[in-house]
């Protein structure tokens, strides 16, 4: 792979020689914070969203705001132009900084500035993908993360082990269960569609707020179709006509097999086809 350039702390590096401290909390506690912007024909898909989804996970966790915080669409942008990303994303993660040394207390903010690191990721094809054309395989793993998976913090460790899981079950991806729902996929959010009507787990402190599942349900009642959030079982999973996941990296990925049972026919249904079409048409109209 071609040498990035990437940001950190205010300059554009090569990947080479970017550097952090030991001590950084992310590093140290995962304490910090991330979002991943996807990029296509060369703009950035619902930055917006991203924006203020990092502005509410930093508040959350009483983390100061750095300073380029108002300038991180220039930020993406310079990243997107200097390494010529066509198709791709951008990963963005801010930690509580580096205090020069190990403590659980929060450091001073006057003191210990955020630490603000930037790089991209190219992936010619992406929106073409030929895994949205076969679906994907999900088995189920009971939810053994923390209880505040609103907030997108870096500690992906259970995440990590269920795609893990995954790979040893000889699928793609994993479904988290906790008290007998689907919460979500290890890095998506989770849908089924039963009779025309899209569910997908409602928001709250057990799932992550997507951003591209907060589009895709706009523009699923824009086209009027039948929305519920509510929680699911695997059960439902299993019997309903199609299912699908969201993220910024797979966009609308059909799902057609949940714990070795086929969902419909077992192969990606119309539905989560047209879902992901009016997705990519109408993101890429207004991606800046
Ligand atoms: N993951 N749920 C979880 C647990 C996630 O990690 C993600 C995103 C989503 C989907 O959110 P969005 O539509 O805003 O991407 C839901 C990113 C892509 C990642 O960790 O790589």
């Amino acid at each position: 792979m071609t040498m990035r350039t990437v940001y950190v702390n205010g300059e554009y590096l090569p990947e080479n020689e970017a550097k952090i401290s030991i001590f950084d909390r992310g590093f140290l506690m995962a304490d910090g914070v991330y979002e991943v912007t996807s990029v296509l024909d060369g703009k950035l898909i619902d930055f917006d969203g991203h924006a203020k989804r990092l502005e509410r996970s930093l508040n959350e966790l009483d983390m100061p705001h750095p300073d380029v915080l108002p300038d991180l669409l220039e930020v993406h942008r310079e990243l997107v132009r200097l390494n010529g990303i066509e198709e791709g994303m951008i990963y963005l993660q801010i930690t509580r900084g580096a205090p020069g040394d190990r403590d659980f207390v929060f450091p001073d903010p006057e003191t210990t500035k955020p630490t603000v690191v930037l790089f991209t990721q190219n992936k010619p094809g992406l929106a073409d993908s030929p895994a949205a054309k076969k679906g994907i395989k999900v088995i189920s793993i009971e939810d053994q993360r923390w209880a505040r998976r609103d907030i997108k913090t870096v500690q992906l460790l259970f995440p990590s082990m269920g795609k893990m899981m995954a790979k040893a079950a000889g699928v793609d991806d994993a479904w988290m269960v906790e008290d007998g729902a689907v919460t979500e996929g290890t890095s998506n959010n989770a849908y089924i569609i039963k009779n025309n009507t899209i569910i997908t787990r409602h928001l709250g402190n057990e799932i992550l707020h997507g951003i591209t599942r907060a589009a895709v349900l706009r523009f699923a009642r824009e086209a009027q179709m039948q929305v519920e959030e509510r929680s699911f079982t695997i059960a439902e999973a299993q019997d309903a006509d199609e299912a699908f996941i969201t993220s910024a990296s797979t966009f609308v990925m059909p799902v057609v097999e949940v714990d070795g049972v086929a969902v419909g026919n077992g192969t990606p249904g119309p539905v989560a086809a047209r879902l992901r079409e009016i997705y990519l048409d109408e993101s890429r109209k207004v991606a800046i």
